[in-house]
């Protein structure tokens, strides 16, 4: 099997042109706000509905690419063929859904409290667009962000992930081909001190939107503060499945294996929890320990694996350590909790899947975003116990609960507060159409996707237009 292929560079994309950045001065030189900015210009007066023709024919050629670019995927960040399919195919459904919005893109219109007076409101683009993208989605989370500021008319900056660039780049390179005009989309690969910040820092650029960790998400919603910059933040998650007594066990198993360790565990939505109600806790966890001891680690090229590597030294070592700490605070090491080194695991981040039996709900394993393949399960005498450990975190993006009593899980989506909640089926698996986001540390009130993302990337102007030739008064009250 052919895994590796030849080095290659990346350069960053700045007004149509791929550039070297090997300096502070080539990168002054190139400055892709400006190139952004000057774009923004134009581009901004194109009609959505050609933006959108743009947009379709970009879809087009991510569908036609879909494989080379899931390939690529994973040889650059790990995750099994099936996951980097569905990933490219999120980009591709996120570029033809905001096509579409390109034709929608309502206000309102509203009678006047005058005579002769028209009132209305529309949509405005804002201008140049920071996008601070995460190695975990590497293109459907890009696309989440530059397609709809694309076609609410905002013009781009894009910084990956460090160890994603490939599939940044693949996406930008098929909206140049697809015909977005230079400038509109940039690409500045590098860390987040230097290049984050840049453009975090930079005034010509009036909104950030961010997907990563909830402590570099305090620093941009910082660099953001004193220029009141628009900023969007999508952060950490420790998101919970909710098993209760009368639970279909075989979709309850097979969601807490795929939600738990999709993806090697590394997802903001990963169902790294899991409340077992007591009465079906031992029936439970045997099934879900053997389906977990027989995944297949591996290389994500080959069929076989069920799941691929930690991202990167750093992050495997988070994971190690928080086995350490799962171990000394108490919890049942039932499954897994060893680093794979061996063999065909020589060459790679890899662990075993790991699961914690007979957690308190308090322990940091049962607390703290560990984003590997890590799941703590909780033992639960009901379903307000449940909802309280639920919402018993610092996070609130995505949970879940199993059951087939109608009540019971209209209770639970009443009463989780995360801005996700699934029935009957793992925290996992959010759609282009609907919002995207959650509560408390993960994010701070806006939302991916749908049209709040529309919402996002666009400021109301509120329109009236007197056409009576009198002098007419609003809001004086001369009865
Ligand atoms: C993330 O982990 O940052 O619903 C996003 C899901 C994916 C998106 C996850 N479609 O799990």
């Amino acid at each position: 099997m052919a895994t590796s292929v030849a080095p290659r560079m990346f350069k960053n994309f700045i007004n149509g042109e791929w550039v070297e950045s090997h300096s502070g001065r080539a990168y002054e030189n190139r400055n892709p706000v400006d190139a952004a900015k000057e774009a923004y210009k134009k581009w901004r007066l194109v009609p959505a509905p050609k933006r959108a023709e743009i947009m379709f024919r970009a879809a087009e050629l991510l569908l036609q690419r879909k494989e080379d670019f899931s390939k690529d995927m994973t040889r650059e960040m790990g995750k099994v063929l099936p996951e980097t399919r569905g990933d490219v195919q999120e980009a591709i459904d996120m570029t033809y859904y905001m096509a579409g919005e390109g034709r929608r893109l309502f206000g309102q219109t509203t009678p006047s409290e005058l005579p002769n007076k028209f009132a209305m409101s529309v949509r405005q683009s804002i201008g140049v667009c920071g996008l601070i993208t995460p190695w975990n989605f590497p293109m459907a989370i890009p696309s989440w962000k530059i397609m709809p500021a694309l076609i609410s008319g905002n013009t781009v900056v894009i910084k990956p992930a460090q160890d994603t660039p490939l599939s940044v780049y693949n996406l930008v390179q098929v909206l140049t081909e697809a015909g977005v005009p230079r400038g509109v989309v940039n690409l500045v690969s590098g860390s987040g001190s230097t290049v984050g910040s840049a453009i975090t820092g930079n005034r010509d650029v009036p909104v950030v939107s961010f997907t990563g960790s909830t402590g570099v998400g305090r620093v941009i919603s910082q660099a953001c503060a004193p220029e009141f910059k628009h900023c969007s933040l999508e952060m950490g998650g420790k998101n919970i499945i909710i098993v209760m007594d009368d639970a279909n066990l075989d979709l309850a198993v097979d969601g807490a294996v795929w939600g738990g360790f999709g993806t090697t565990g590394q997802r903001c939505t990963a169902a790294s929890r899991v409340a077992v109600h007591k009465s079906v806790y031992k029936d439970f966890v045997d099934r879900f320990v053997e389906r977990v001891k027989a995944l297949k680690v591996g290389n994500g090229l080959d069929a076989s694996t069920d799941m691929g590597p930690c991202i990167n030294e750093s992050q495997l070592k988070t994971v190690m350590s928080y086995v350490e700490i799962g171990k000394n605070e108490g919890a049942k090491l039932i499954a897994g909790g060893n680093r794979l080194d061996d063999g065909a695991h020589a060459k790679g981040w890899f662990h075993e899947p790991t699961v914690f039996g007979d957690c308190s709900p308090n322990m940091r394993v049962a607390q703290e975003e560990i984003f590997g393949p890590v799941v703590s399960v909780i033992p639960i005498n009901s379903l307000e116990q449940a909802i309280d450990v639920a919402n018993g975190v610092a996070y609130g993006l995505s949970a879940s609960i199993y059951t087939r009593n109608v009540n019971r899980a209209f209770q639970a989506t009443r009463d989780l507060y995360t801005g996700i909640v699934y029935v009957n089926a793992p925290t996992i698996g959010a759609e282009t159409h609907l919002p995207f986001g959650g509560t408390k540390q993960t994010g701070n009130g806006h939302r991916e996707a749908a049209i709040a993302a529309i919402d996002f990337f666009t400021e109301w102007k509120t329109i009236y237009i007197d056409y009576s030739d009198k002098l007419q008064r609003a809001q004086i009250d001369n009865n």
